[in-house]
């Protein structure tokens, strides 16, 4: 990879529309911030909610810290995704088996050799909350959306210190 290539991470939920629009505008505040030559992408393993924005009470919970959801839309996680992407991040245990499923029929598609993904759970570095889920905050209350900001905003801070190592180790 040269140095003028993005390193680029998708994240990915059930609906694409609460939990990995979020986590996709928090990493971005924060590799921006530090200036890191990264591309956020989000999608969903379901079709549910394809070209939809982010629900509204995910984008007023977000616009609260200063993050504006309002120009992302919802797509499906897709086979050429794995090509493209150098890491994929699942928000819970289900999306990681989603994923997973859907890479094996990327590898038969493409071969294993055209693949670059590697696919991780959002909080594998996060010492805050050590591999635990992003919980769906979809059918519950606003707590759930902040927490969904707390956990994505812990998260992406371990994954910035990640990323800043694989981008310094390929320059
Ligand atoms: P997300 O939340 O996966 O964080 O986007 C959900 C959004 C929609 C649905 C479920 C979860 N749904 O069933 O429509």
């Amino acid at each position: 990879m040269s140095s003028k290539t993005p390193y680029q991470v998708l994240c990915v939920c059930l609906g694409n529309i609460c939990r990995s629009p979020t986590a996709e505008a928090v990493l971005r505040h924060l590799c921006d911030a530090e200036n890191l030559n990264v591309m956020i992408d989000s999608a969903g393993t379901s079709n549910y909610h394809p070209g939809k924005a982010p629900d509204s009470r995910s984008q007023q919970h977000a616009k609260k810290r200063g993050y504006d959801l309002s120009a992302l839309r919802a797509r499906q996680l897709q086979t050429q995704d794995f090509k493209k992407f150098d890491l994929i991040l699942a928000m819970d245990y289900e999306n990681l088996d989603n994923i997973q499923h859907l890479m094996h029929r990327a590898q038969q598609e493409f071969g294993a050799a055209a693949l670059r993904a590697e696919v991780a759970l959002m909080s594998q570095h996060d010492c805050n909350f050590p591999e635990q889920e992003v919980p769906d905050p979809y059918y519950g209350g606003s707590e759930g959306f902040e927490h969904v900001l707390d956990q994505c905003e812990s998260s992406s801070r371990a994954w910035v210190e990640i990323i800043k190592m694989k981008l310094e180790a390929k320059v």
